[in-house]
């Protein structure tokens, strides 16, 4: 009997060790032989742990398990009757109704069995790529159709094709690790969960554009993420996937784990270069690009971990497979992440052009507490605010942008109808106080003036003057500001005011 426990930083928060533990203790003392593997999560959030058996006749899941439930659930020999059962796992709808392309092996493997990644199809597109010319290899990404996954969503072909065709006598590729925008997880989940993935997508992308060393430039807050990285890098090395001779084709790369020290514009990638290099995470003025001069000055693709995870299964399954999902210029699929005041969140991974409504209600089941829900946050802590109306958008870049809105990194943050949308501006301003940069005026000042406007106007003093104030304050960050960290704080504010006005008139009168 093969059991699954998940080593992932949420079903361990949740546990998930101590279940481990049990586990082996109790079988033991039963005299049952069982055979404990610990998989990366399924992404089922509310579920975790989620245990796993399998007997040879295919994988049944158990959740949430709490140690409590381990003695019962192996007296009952992890019986379909036991109140935790949840049945077959490929069965369960919120899987089932999922495309997941990018996170096919998400749960399902142990992370760090460089065994397992290649009995599911792991390294397959290296092998592939290592019989294309650079040329060829960009040609598939630009087919695929995908778009930079980190928020900004331009073609990542695009960008591979400007490093292939600059100069330089190194070039580099450069993962975003950085993951900071609230309520996102689906980075954490590749490096904890498959991390084998995004090394393959990464040596492709250095064999595309010519680049022989890359560096992954990971958030400090993820110490699961950095081990197992650290475990595949030395495994995928010893195997022949990373050094100077990959499987003895004689081509080169190397790659290196940088760990960032917490702060949200470091994610930006400029200042993450900056950062690199061993100076203060400061934006550079763009151009020019990272892809003519970047990491110290020489060509370099900066990626965000979603993109290069999604390169493997390109080259696999061929780029048609990958444009097969979605809808017009927005191909492929998206993980989003269902977070904040949802009764089941998780990773929900999706083609493109399914509706908000959907995500929130068919997979998240509505707000956790019970209560309508009123606002949703998508993309980020620069994402607009949505109010119900809207959830009838299309979850596509192009839809999103028709509604003055993002789908960013996919993250999707549930505010249920005790929110009040004023503080929530009023936090968009005191974030962007604490995490610019400080290189221009509109967002190191602009934020400041932000907080104390929406405080006068929260108190009710001269409330149309300061609403005429805060409109020309966000516009002045917008057009003014280096990058997005300003230039995209106004989104959510601007929708709070304009979507949910009452919030901004409860209390006072014109002074
Ligand atoms: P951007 O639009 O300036 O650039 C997007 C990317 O395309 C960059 O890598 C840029 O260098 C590259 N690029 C642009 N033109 C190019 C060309 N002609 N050739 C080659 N490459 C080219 O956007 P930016 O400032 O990089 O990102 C902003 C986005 O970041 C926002 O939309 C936001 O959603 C997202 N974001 C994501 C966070 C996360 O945690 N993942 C956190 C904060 C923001
Ligand atoms: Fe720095 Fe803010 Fe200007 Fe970006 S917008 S460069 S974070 S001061």
């Amino acid at each position: 009997l093969r059991v699954f426990v998940p080593c992932e930083t949420t079903a361990l928060s949740l546990g998930a060790e101590d279940v481990a533990t049990l586990i082996s203790r109790e079988a033991a003392a039963r005299g049952l032989k069982i055979e404990l593997v610990r998989n990366g999560s399924r992404g089922l959030f509310w579920l975790e742990p989620l245990v796993e058996v399998d007997d040879g006749t295919g994988r049944r899941a158990f959740g949430p398990v709490e140690p409590g439930d381990v003695a019962s659930l192996l007296d009952s020999h992890f019986g379909d009757d036991h109140p935790l059962a949840l049945g077959p796992t490929d069965e369960l709808p919120w899987l089932k109704k999922q495309q997941r392309v990018t996170f096919a092996r998400l749960g399902v493997t142990d992370p760090v069995s460089l065994d397992d990644y290649r009995a599911t199809g792991g390294f397959d597109g290296l092998h592939h790529a290592l019989e294309l010319t650079p040329q060829q290899l960009v040609d598939r990404v630009k087919a695929s159709g995908l778009r930079g996954r980190g928020g900004a969503a331009f073609p990542t072909g695009i960008k591979w094709q400007t490093v292939l065709d600059a100069a330089g006598a190194q070039k580099y590729i450069v993962c975003n690790a950085d993951e900071g925008d609230s309520g996102t997880f689906a980075d954490r989940l590749v490096m904890e969960c498959d991390p084998y993935m995004l090394i393959e997508g990464m040596i492709i992308a250095g064999l595309a554009v010519g680049a022989t060393q890359g560096y992954i430039y990971l958030r400090e807050e993820y110490p699961l993420a950095h081990r197992h990285l650290d475990l595949a890098i030395a495994r995928a090395e010893a195997a022949g996937y990373l050094g100077n001779n990959i499987q003895n084709s004689g081509r080169a790369f190397a790659l290196e784990v940088r760990l960032g020290a917490g702060a949200y514009i470091c994610g930006e990638e400029t200042s993450l270069l900056e950062s690199l290099e061993g100076k203060r995470g400061m934006v550079r003025a763009k151009p020019p690009l990272p892809a003519i001069e970047g990491l110290f000055g020489l060509p370099t693709v900066v990626n965000n971990v979603l993109s290069l995870a999604a390169v493997p299964s390109i080259l696999r399954d061929g780029p048609e497979h990958y444009a097969g999902f979605g809808v017009e210029r927005s191909r492929g699929t998206l993980p989003f992440q269902l977070a904040g005041n949802i009764a089941q969140g998780g990773l929900v991974e999706l083609a493109f052009g399914h509706s908000l409504r959907e995500l929130i209600e068919d997979f998240g089941g509505g707000s956790a507490s019970g209560r309508p829900v009123r606002a949703v946050q998508v993309g980020g802590p620069l994402g607009a605010y949505l109010s119900p109306a809207q959830f009838d958008t299309a979850l596509d870049y192009e839809a999103f942008s028709a509604i003055g809105a993002v789908l960013g990194h996919g993250g999707v943050v549930v505010f249920d109808d005790s929110v009040d949308m004023a503080e929530q501006a009023r936090f968009s301003m005191e974030f962007c106080v604490e995490e610019s940069c400080g290189k221009c005026t509109p967002c190191r000042i602009g934020s400041t003036r932000g907080v104390e406007v929406i405080d006068r106007i929260m108190r009710g003093e001269n409330r149309d003057a300061n609403m005429a104030l805060l409109e020309d304050l966000c516009d002045t960050m917008i057009q003014g500001s280096l990058c997005a960290m300003g230039g995209m704080t106004p989104f959510p504010v601007k929708s709070a005011y304009t979507l949910f006005p009452e919030d901004f008139q409860r209390q006072g009168g014109e002074a």
